[in-house]
């Protein structure tokens, strides 16, 4: 059996560039000019070959739209075989996430080339950097020679960086240890259900830990029970594979440093349980362990980068099974920490295993939590396929929030409304799983977990039930399956807290 720590090879090499060599120089156009012409984006190029390549591109109808290549004769001067151009759309003052995906596009048309150079990183060093690394990801552990690709993967990518650009070599390290992260969490997505079950998981998570030098711990079934883990136990009975609780700590060292838990949602599949799903589209549920995909490569991203806040992973993972052994519709389970919970739906699952897991993690005294989970189907009624719901405490959410467009994983504020709270009352339990409609049914799941983080602590809940997983064509560094969101949504946000508080 493989593991993700495996020294599997993730995505070309990154490095700052010295000179325009390579086999494909991309460069970036933008649109919009009065004549209805490309212009080449950012530095790098002289103006003859600027002028040379918007000329060459234009001939073959690049109007610099977002989401086109070319690719045309590298011009006199351009030490490159040939030149592809990806567009940036109108806007003159291009964001760093129209970079990131312009060179996730050139990435995924770069196949089979061994050296690429681009002067999309004079835009946004970082961001090119990450969407090359990002759009020349692959996933075939699961193919064998009949349909493994038969091009070699993009090799190297050589970044030109813009003239003032300050430490270009350690941010192209930052943004490749980042890359590697989200591609960590987009394995663990893409990897199948029967091949990723709790115990499986676990071990891959743990492995991964110990590599990046966190304290890990590993609950199993019997520990679970022992220790009153009454949601995961609960959810985990279904099924022949039992469940599991990862615990991964990254301690910065740092004298007063700030503390912040991380929890995902790691159901490895669900069938709903008793409650059971319609066969249609169901395989899309390998896609369930998204969020603790994210938080397990987001806390060994932390130690890897070395962030001066101490990072704490609480990770329940469980398959959602029917059987004789499962959960039924109106059981109760006592929650780790003593609240009891009507299991109304079998298929609400995610929130019972997510909060035990939430009542673990705070008796860390973490100053900030953050969950994430591929939680409500409503995130996607409300938001569509790729913008996640961020909930929680106000300031903390609308910060999350921020931080998560500053980053282009587009993620949203949403309310909390009081009304909802009631619909949550059980016959005989403090809580139900659900209400008995079907509105503002992510908020309910966020109300739902509200009811085990403590007053004052600031949290954040970010459900990502479709932006964890792609399941239309790829688009700009986004492959189908596996995304990899929210990693970089949350190392951003510990990055923020290190620079302040
Ligand atoms: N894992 C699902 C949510 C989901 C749906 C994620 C589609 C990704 C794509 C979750 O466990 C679930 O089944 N939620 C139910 C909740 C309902 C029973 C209140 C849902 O959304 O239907
Ligand atoms: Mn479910
Ligand atoms: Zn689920």
């Amino acid at each position: 059996m493989t593991t993700s720590s495996d020294a599997r090879r993730l995505g070309p090499d990154l490095r700052v560039a010295h000179d325009l060599a390579a086999d494909v120089l991309v460069v970036g156009l933008l649109s919009g000019s009065d004549d209805g012409s490309p212009r080449v984006a950012g530095s790098g190029l002289s103006q003859d070959a600027a002028d040379a390549v918007a000329t060459a591109a234009a001939a073959v109808g690049a109007t610099g739209a977002v989401g086109q290549t070319h690719r045309v004769p590298a011009p006199d001067g351009v030490d490159a075989t040939s030149v592809v151009t990806v567009g940036l759309g109108g806007d003159a003052d291009v964001t760093g996430d129209a970079v990131r995906q312009a060179a996730g596009t050139a990435a995924r048309g770069l196949d089979g080339v061994a050296s690429a150079v681009t002067t999309l990183s004079t835009l946004d060093l970082s961001a090119a950097a990450e969407g090359f690394f990002l759009g020349a990801y692959r996933f075939e552990e699961f193919r064998s020679q009949k349909s493994r690709s038969s091009t070699t993967p993009l090799g190297s990518v050589a970044l030109v960086a813009a003239d003032d650009a300050q430490d270009a070599d350690a941010v192209v390290d930052h943004a490749r240890h980042v890359a590697e992260a989200v591609a960590i969490a987009r394995d663990f997505v893409n990897t199948p259900p029967s091949h990723l079950y709790p115990d499986e998981f676990a071990r891959r998570a743990a492995d991964l830990g110990r590599d990046a030098g966190l304290e890990v711990e590993v609950l199993d079934d019997d520990a679970l029970r022992a220790g009153g883990y009454g949601g995961i136990v609960g959810v985990g009975k279904g099924s022949s594979r039992q469940p599991r609780l990862v615990r991964l700590a990254h301690r910065s060292g740092v004298d007063d440093a700030r503390t912040v838990a991380l929890v995902g949602k790691g159901i490895t599949f669900d069938t709903g349980g008793i409650s059971i799903k319609p066969a249609a589209n169901m395989e899309n549920m390998t896609s369930d362990m998204g969020g603790a995909a994210a938080v397990v490569a987001t806390v060994v991203l932390a130690a890897r980068l070395g962030v001066g806040v101490d990072v704490i992973a609480t990770v329940p993972m469980a398959e959602n099974m029917p059987s004789s052994t499962a959960q039924r519709p109106g059981d109760v389970l006592t929650q780790y920490g003593g609240t009891t919970v009507e299991v109304l739906n079998t298929d609400a699952e995610g929130r019972l295993i997510l909060a035990d897991a939430i009542v673990r993690a705070v008796e860390d005294e973490p100053d900030y939590l953050i969950d994430t989970a591929t939680l409500t189907g409503a995130q996607m009624v409300a938001l569509g396929a790729r913008t996640p719901g961020v909930m929680g405490t106000d300031d903390f959410r609308d910060r999350v929030a921020e931080i998560s467009r500053r980053v282009g994983e587009h993620g949203w504020p949403m309310p909390f409304p009081e009304e909802l709270r009631a619909d949550l009352k059980s016959r005989v339990a403090d809580l139900a799983n659900v209400t008995n409609h079907r509105n503002g049914g992510m908020l309910a799941a966020g109300i739902f977990l509200r009811e085990f983080v403590p007053a004052g602590l600031d949290w954040a809940h970010v459900d990502i039930a479709g932006p964890a997983f792609n399941t239309g064509g790829p688009w700009g560094h986004t492959p189908k399956g596996g995304t990899g969101v929210p990693v970089r949504t949350m190392i951003a946000v510990i990055e923020d807290i290190a620079a302040n508080g």
